[in-house]
């Protein structure tokens, strides 16, 4: 017997080779190749800790409270401080020690697209896609600094080769090849709600992947992490694909991780509303750690802090965070007890029957497992959580109608550009909400964030009117 096979079958997990004699010789290959990939072990103690029923318990509420956070000078925050950590990141990105990272495996499933999220066009005019946006952001970003900033992007089996051709169809948009990096992340198979590991077809394992959380081992095993240490880079910009107003290249944030010698920092946002989606930041024994929305009781989110009137668990976590690049390989390391650990979901997982006969599940039929980014931050030395304003940093791409859809991210960029540019005497009317009466957009190639658009605007003669068709800068 082949030993991949035998060891299954020594893990109760035969039933994966069922049909095997039935396949042709490239059919059998590819499922030996698959099941290659599964760490039977892992999938045994998963079994262990989150399938069994005894396992199934709601998260622990002991001793959480919310995390502290660095506010920012508008809001009381210490002014010189945040002014030291500005110039801290601007050494840093000056001597090219930071690199852009964005996680891009997910599909836009919620969206109802069909292809890389990243391709999704979101901006008012001109309808650049998630990507372009970023690597304009990035490549703007380099020039300001004097130093080309490297961009590694995260993909997944399911879109790799799509997103690597539309870089490719797309020049890379203006970035040097030798400074975009893209790497797959690892996949984990589906089980059974008894624990047996699922087939999608005959010839194939129902595996799915492992979540943004397995950038860490992913940064590791593909060898961004050497790369990295070639090139001098000691720090990453971590951002989602989802979000096309974060500051991918913010020297105020990566500066206070740097002079307060974190090894992970996050920026959290006031949510807007007790049931907003977003992560929570809290500490819990000591450590610092994210509560998804999912699992913190509604009770809790809308409780009111009495001392401030506002929402008690306040600091939404909106997945941009810095890491240290040596954390990141300790992390991937493993070792005794630092690991991140997986999330179960529910879902619906197309199999075969035990007739081989293809199956689509009305009701979820089989378990998932996903690590989570947020959850290094309990291994992480000082983690720091700093205040971001939401106009700034965050409108992500996530629905197809409704709160943060494609809408609603297209208003939020254009009140960015009307605030920026009122802010040096345009004279654009907008309305309650900030938002502009005529169509805006403004280039990241002419200005990516507050500084950079205004030194393109000082510079800028004469200063160009929005007209009834609106205005595009860049
Ligand atoms: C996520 C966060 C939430 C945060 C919110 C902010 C989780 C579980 N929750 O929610 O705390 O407040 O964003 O917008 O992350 N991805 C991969 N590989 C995967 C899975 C996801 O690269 O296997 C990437 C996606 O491409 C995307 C990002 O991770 O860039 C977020 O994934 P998504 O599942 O959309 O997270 P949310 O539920 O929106």
């Amino acid at each position: 017997m082949h030993p991949i096979i035998a060891a299954f079958h020594q893990a109760g997990q035969g039933q994966v080779f069922a049909f095997f004699d039935q396949l042709s010789p490239e059919g059998q290959q590819r499922l030996l190749a698959e099941a290659a990939e599964v760490d039977l072990a892992e999938v045994d103690r998963l079994n262990r800790t989150l399938v069994s029923k005894s396992a199934a318990a709601g998260i622990d509420l002991e001793g959480l409270a919310p995390a502290p956070y660095e506010r920012l000078p508008q809001h009381g925050g210490d002014v010189d401080a945040w002014k030291r950590a500005k110039k801290a990141g601007e050494d840093a990105l000056r001597a090219g020690r930071v690199a852009a990272f964005t996680v891009a495996g997910g599909q836009g499933t919620r969206l109802g697209y069909d292809g890389p999220k990243g391709t999704f066009p979101v901006t008012p005019l001109n309808g650049k896609t998630l990507f372009q946006v970023f690597a304009e952001k990035i490549r703007a970003a380099g020039t300001r600094y004097g130093k080309p900033i490297h961009w590694f992007i995260m993909t997944s089996h399911q879109n790799h080769a799509a997103t690597e051709a539309f870089f490719h169809e797309h020049e890379r948009f203006g970035l040097a090849e030798s400074h975009v990096h893209f790497f797959r992340q690892g996949r984990m198979p589906a089980v059974t709600f008894e624990g047996k590991i699922m087939l999608e077809t005959k010839e194939s394992l129902a595996l799915s992947p492992d979540g943004h959380g397995g950038s860490l081992r992913a940064l590791d095993r593909s060898g961004a992490l050497d790369l990295m240490a070639r090139e001098g880079i000691d720090t990453l910009s971590y951002f989602q694909v989802d979000n096309p107003l974060v500051r991918c290249i913010d020297p105020s944030f990566i500066g206070w991780h740097l002079l307060s010698g974190s090894e992970m920092s996050s920026k959290m946002i006031p949510k807007a509303y007790a049931a907003e989606k977003v992560g929570h930041f809290c500490t819990q024994r000591g450590k610092t750690i994210v509560v998804e929305y999912s699992d913190l009781p509604p009770a809790l989110q809308a409780e009111i802090d009495p001392a401030t009137g506002k929402l008690r668990y306040l600091a939404g976590s909106i997945a941009i965070h810095v890491l240290s690049r040596e954390f990141v390989r300790r992390m991937a390391a493993g070792g005794e007890g630092v690991a991140l650990p997986f999330h179960r979901a529910d879902k619906k997982i197309p199999t075969v029957d035990a007739a081989g006969q293809a199956v689509k599940p009305e009701k979820p039929n089989g378990i998932k497992f996903e690590m989570f980014v947020f959850d290094a931050l309990p291994f992480a030395s000082r983690p720091l959580v700093i205040e971001a304003l939401r106009a700034d940093d965050f409108s992500p791409v996530k629905n197809a109608d409704g709160v943060d859809s494609p809408k609603t991210c297209r208003d939020d960029q254009m009140r960015q550009f009307a605030r920026w540019l009122n802010a040096h005497g345009a004279g654009l009317a907008v309305d309650a909400t900030g938002l502009p009466a005529v169509p805006l957009e403004v280039s990241p190639l002419f200005g990516y964030d507050e500084d950079s658009f205004a030194d393109a605007w000082k510079r800028l003669s004469p200063k160009p009117k929005a007209g009834p068709d609106g205005l595009r800068l860049g």
